[in-house]
C-alpha cells in the first residue's frame, strides 16, 4: 500500500536531505532486499498520559517518585505525551521513511492491575496506533513487556513469583486476540538482564530491590513468562513471527591474569550466557548457578518451555565491557572497569561497533540464530537546536553508520539479519538518568513538545532511501 495515498494525516514535510552521495561509508548492498528499517520505543519512555483513560500504576510510575531514584526527580508522567501525539510521530517515521515501528505495549493500560478487568481505551489506542501504521506502510512490531510492570502485581510479588508469569501470558493471549488480525511481528520480553540484574540486584532501575535471591527467581520467572508467552501468541494468532530481545555486551578480561579470565567468563555468563543458553534448549548454565548458589524454583516441563522455538531473535547492542575480577563485589564478582582513551557517548559508554557484529556473530554461530534483528542501537549525546532552530549531532551520525557498517560485516560473513531498528525515534524518558540523556532521530522540547528531526535522522533518511532505491 502506498504510504502516502492512504495515510489519515498530513504529508509530513519533505525532507530537505541531499542526494545519498556519501552513503558508501555504509555497505548498504550487503543488506537483503526486504530488509526491514526501523526507529524503537517504548511505552512509559513515550507516553506519559500515566492516569489517563483507565490506566493503571505501573513499577516505574512508583520508582520514579523514591527520593533520589531518577536524576533531577523526573518521571514519566508527561515524557513525549506521544498518548496524544502519536499522529505527529508517525508523520516523523513516514519522513524517515522507516518501514516498521518497535513500540511496546503498556500492561497497565490493558489491565490496569495486572489481572482481572480489561480496560477497553487501553486497548483501543494500540489499534488506532496500528491500523495507522499499516495504513502508512509501517509495519508494527510489538513489544509486550519493556519494564512497566503493573503495580498490583508488584505487590503480591512481581517477578519473584510465578504467579506473574502465568498473568504475563494471559496479556499476551489478550492482546494478541485484539491486535493478532494485524500485527504478526511480536516480542514477548524487552531485555530481561535488566530488569532482573539492575531492577532485582543492583537496585537502579524498578522495582529497585537489591536483593540476589530475589533476582535469581525474577530472571527465572522472567525466562518462563516469556516461554509461557509464546505458547499464547502461537495460539493466538497463527502464522504470528514471535522473538525475544535481550541485551548483549561482549566482555574481555582486563588482563591475562587468571583471576580476570575467569571473572570475564563469570561476567559473560551473567550478561550473555544466562539469557541464551536456557532459550536455546542448554538449559541455566551450571557454572552461573554456583557462582549466585540459589535454587531456581524449576518445575518440570518448565526448561522445555522456556526454550520454545523462536521465529527471530532481537539483539540491543549499544556498548562492550572489561572486567577485573571482584572476590568481595556483589555476584557476578567481577568489576568493570573503565578504559582511558576510548570513545564514549554522552551515557559514558564506549562506543565499539566491533562489538555488534561480534554479537551477532555469536547468535548466528554458536547459538543457530536463524533470523535476527538488531531491535536496540543508538547514542545520546547532548543536542542541542542550534540558532536556526536545526539540530546538528555528527557524533550520533557516526555511531549510527559505525554499527550499521558493523551489522552489514556481520551480513557478508553470513549473519540472518533481517533489519535494524535505531534507537531512539524520540528524544523520551531514560529510565534512571531521566531526560537528560537524548537518543533520539528527533528531538523533543519538553517544555513546548515540539519534535525537530535531527541531521543523524536526516542522514538514516538518506540510507534507507539509497538501500531501498539501490543506488547504495
Ligand atoms: C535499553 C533499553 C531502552 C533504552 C536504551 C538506551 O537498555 O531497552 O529502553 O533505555 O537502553
Amino acid at each position: 500500500m502506498s504510504p502516502a495515498a492512504s495515510a489519515p494525516f498530513p504529508d509530513p514535510e519533505e525532507a530537505t536531505v541531499s542526494a545519498p552521495t556519501t552513503a558508501r561509508s555504509v555497505d548498504l548492498a550487503a543488506f537483503p532486499p526486504g530488509f526491514s528499517w526501523g526507529t524503537a520505543t517504548s511505552a512509559y519512555q513515550i507516553e506519559g498520559a500515566v492516569t489517563a483513560d483507565g490506566r493503571g500504576p505501573s513499577i516505574w510510575d512508583t520508582f520514579s517518585r523514591v527520593p533520589g531514584a531518577i536524576d533531577n526527580g523526573d518521571h514519566g508522567d508527561t515524557a513525549c505525551d506521544h498518548y496524544h501525539r502519536w499522529p505527529e510521530d508517525l508523520a516523523l517515521m513516514r519522513r524517515l521513511g522507516t518501514d516498521s515501528y518497535r513500540f511496546s505495549l503498556a500492561w497497565p493500560r490493558i489491565l490496569p492491575a495486572g489481572d482481572g478487568p480489561v480496560n477497553a481505551p487501553g486497548l483501543d489506542f494500540y489499534d488506532r496506533l496500528t491500523d495507522a501504521l499499516l495504513d502508512a506502510g509501517i509495519t508494527p512490531s510489538v513489544t509486550l513487556y519493556h519494564w512497566d510492570l503493573p503495580q498490583a502485581l508488584q505487590d503480591r510479588g512481581g517477578w519473584t513469583v510465578r504467579e506473574t508469569a502465568e498473568h504475563f501470558a494471559a496479556y499476551a493471549a489478550l492482546a494478541a486476540d485484539r491486535l493478532g488480525d494485524r500485527v504478526t511481528r511480536w516480542a514477548t520480553l524487552n531485555e530481561p538482564l535488566c530488569s532482573a540484574w539492575i531492577g532485582h540486584l543492583e537496585g537502579r532501575m524498578a522495582p529497585g530491590l537489591t536483593d540476589l535471591t530475589a533476582a535469581v527467581r525474577a530472571s527465572y520467572h522472567l525466562l518462563l513468562g516469556h516461554g509461557l508467552a509464546v505458547q499464547a501468541l502461537r495460539a493466538a494468532v497463527p502464522g504470528a513471527e514471535i522473538g525475544l530481545v535481550t541485551n548483549h555486551s561482549t566482555v574481555t578480561p582486563a588482563s591475562e591474569r587468571p583471576e580476570d579470565l575467569a571473572a570475564a567468563a563469570r561476567a559473560d555468563g551473567h550478561t550473555n550466557r544466562w539469557w541464551l543458553d536456557p532459550v536455546y534448549g542448554r538449559g541455566f548454565p551450571a557454572d552461573m548457578r554456583e557462582v549466585y548458589g540459589v535454587d531456581l524454583p524449576e518445575r518440570p516441563g518448565d526448561a522445555t518451555t522456556i526454550a520454545a522455538p523462536l521465529d527471530w531473535h532481537g539483539v540491543n547492542y549499544y556498548f562492550p565491557v572489561t572486567v577485573a575480577d571482584d572476590p568481595t563485589g556483589p555476584a557476578p564478582h567481577a568489576r568493570e572497569i573503565r578504559l582511558p582513551d576510548v570513545p564514549r557517548t554522552g551515557m559514558d559508554w564506549q562506543i565499539d561497533a566491533d562489538g555488534l557484529e561480534s554479537v551477532l556473530l555469536r547468535l548466528t554461530e554458536d547459538y543457530g540464530a536463524r533470523r535476527l534483528y538488531v531491535t536496540e542501537n543508538g547514542s545520546a549525546f547532548e543536542d542541542r537546536p542550534g540558532p536556526d532552530g536545526a539540530v546538528h549531532d555528527p557524533e550520533r551520525t557516526a555511531y549510527l553508520e559505525d554499527h550499521l557498517a558493523a551489522c552489514a560485516r556481520a551480513v557478508r560473513k553470513g549473519v540472518p539479519l533481517a533489519g535494524y531498528y535505531a534507537w531512539s525515534l524520540l528524544d523520551n524518558f531514560e529510565w534512571a538518568y531521566g531526560y537528560a540523556k537524548r537518543f533520539g532521530l528527533v528531538h523533543v522540547d519538553y517544555a513546548t513538545q515540539r519534535r525537530t528531526l535531527k541531521s543523524s535522522g536526516l542522514r538514516y533518511a538518506e540510507l534507507i532511501r539509497a538501500h531501498r532505491d539501490g543506488t547504495a
